[in-house]
């Protein structure tokens, strides 16, 4: 057999497993998570390995009721050295909660789609970016890192493609005005692998120096396929969440991001170094349902890691030894009359 190259084999490549669960998995959920349980998830996914967390959100508590505890939050997680714990902020108001609480990086939104961001933000993408430079100014002289996640850069739901050239521009202009980092975000699950590959090489050219993250939503099952196409074009660097949970409320037809337990068991077996204790990460999503009150998208939380054997039935030695026997009766019948014997079949 061949052995396999480029992307099928990692080689023990690092890739940085991020978890947004916390913020775009529990911002979907009609029901508000305790602030306790919250702590608690964060601190089993910082102890599983993950290399960044989006604790939370320092949005407006009636638009996201779902994380109305935001500051609590980040007060209360035990911060274990070198995790990123990064909290999405849509405005000043935001950084300044976010910077008071000791965010270790700020995650600002804008929608590369007009039509998503006025629904998203009630902005145009225009008077975002003017906002949001106000908050890499604050974040500057606060000394917080800024990421900048663009939204719908590989389709928006109510105004189908965005053209890539437009997505780079705006990349280009963050960075220029200091971001350190940018997320391309398929926010509604409708990114492919050619089209993934393509913008993930072209931020790459334009880009080198920028913190490159990938977002990617399994709303049409092509999550992992994504998370490939966009490693071998380049990047290092996935959001996921922890059972698969997420999805913009002012995106139709949103649904979970790329699951971190999938990704992780996935590249794990490929040979990448993704930093995460598989075993960690399953009990953690194996809690989730009761925190949340319903099943997980996850499939390994379901099936299990691919090695992680059953038993046989029960009746398993009566079949064997009944197929064993069928062997011999044959031998034996072969050996008494001949070859134009016609073995019977047992009854069943
Ligand atoms: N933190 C806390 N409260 C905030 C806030 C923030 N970052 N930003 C705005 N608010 C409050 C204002 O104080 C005001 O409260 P009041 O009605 O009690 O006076 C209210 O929210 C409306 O403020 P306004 O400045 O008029 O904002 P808006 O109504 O245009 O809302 C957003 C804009 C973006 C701040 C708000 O809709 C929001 O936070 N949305 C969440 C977006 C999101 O997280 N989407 C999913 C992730 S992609
Ligand atoms: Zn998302």
């Amino acid at each position: 057999m061949n052995t396999p190259t480029g992307i099928w084999s990692g080689a023990r490549r690092r890739i940085h497993m991020q978890e947004v669960g916390p913020r775009d998995g529990l911002q979907m959920e009609s029901a508000f998570v305790p602030t306790a349980d919250k702590i608690a998830l964060i601190d089993a996914l910082s102890a599983a390995g993950l290399a960044k967390i989006e604790a939370t959100a320092f949005v407006s508590p009636q638009a996201i009721p779902a994380l109305r505890d935001a500051e609590i939050v980040l007060r209360e997680i035990a911060r274990r050295p070198g995790v990123v714990y990064t909290c999405l902020v849509p405005n000043v108001r935001g950084a300044e909660r976010a910077i008071d609480a000791r965010a270790d990086e700020l995650n600002l939104v804008m929608s590369s789609s007009e039509t998503h961001n006025l629904s998203n933000l009630r902005m145009t993408r225009d008077q975002s970016f003017a906002a949001l430079s106000e908050v890499i100014a604050l974040a500057k002289q606060a000394g917080v890192p800024v990421n900048v996640s663009l939204s719908c850069v590989f389709g928006c739901p109510m105004e189908g493609d965005i053209d890539p050239d437009v997505v780079l521009a705006w990349a280009q202009r963050f960075v220029d005005s200091g971001a350190r980092g940018i997320t391309l975000c398929d926010t509604t699950g409708m990114a492919y692998p050619t089209q993934v590959a393509q913008l993930t090489g072209a931020f790459r050219d334009r880009l080198p120096a920028a913190e490159l993250t990938l977002h990617f939503h399994n709303t049409r099952g092509m999550g992992l396929a994504n998370v490939l196409a966009s490693i071998e074009a380049g990047a290092d660097r996935f959001d996921a969440s922890l059972g698969g949970l997420g999805g913009c409320p002012y995106a139709p037809g949103a649904s979970g991001n790329v699951c971190t337990e999938e990704i992780v068991h996935a590249l794990e077996l490929m040979d990448y170094d993704t930093g995460c204790d598989l075993s960690m990460l399953l009990e953690a999503a194996a809690r989730l349902p009761a925190l949340i009150g319903h099943e997980v998208p996850s499939q390994i939380a379901k099936a299990g890691r691919r090695l992680d054997l059953h038993a046989p039935p029960a009746d398993f030695e009566k079949w064997r030894s009944r197929a064993l026997a069928r062997d011999a009766a044959a031998a034996t019948s072969a050996d008494s009359e001949g070859a134009d014997n016609v073995p019977t079949l047992e009854p069943r």
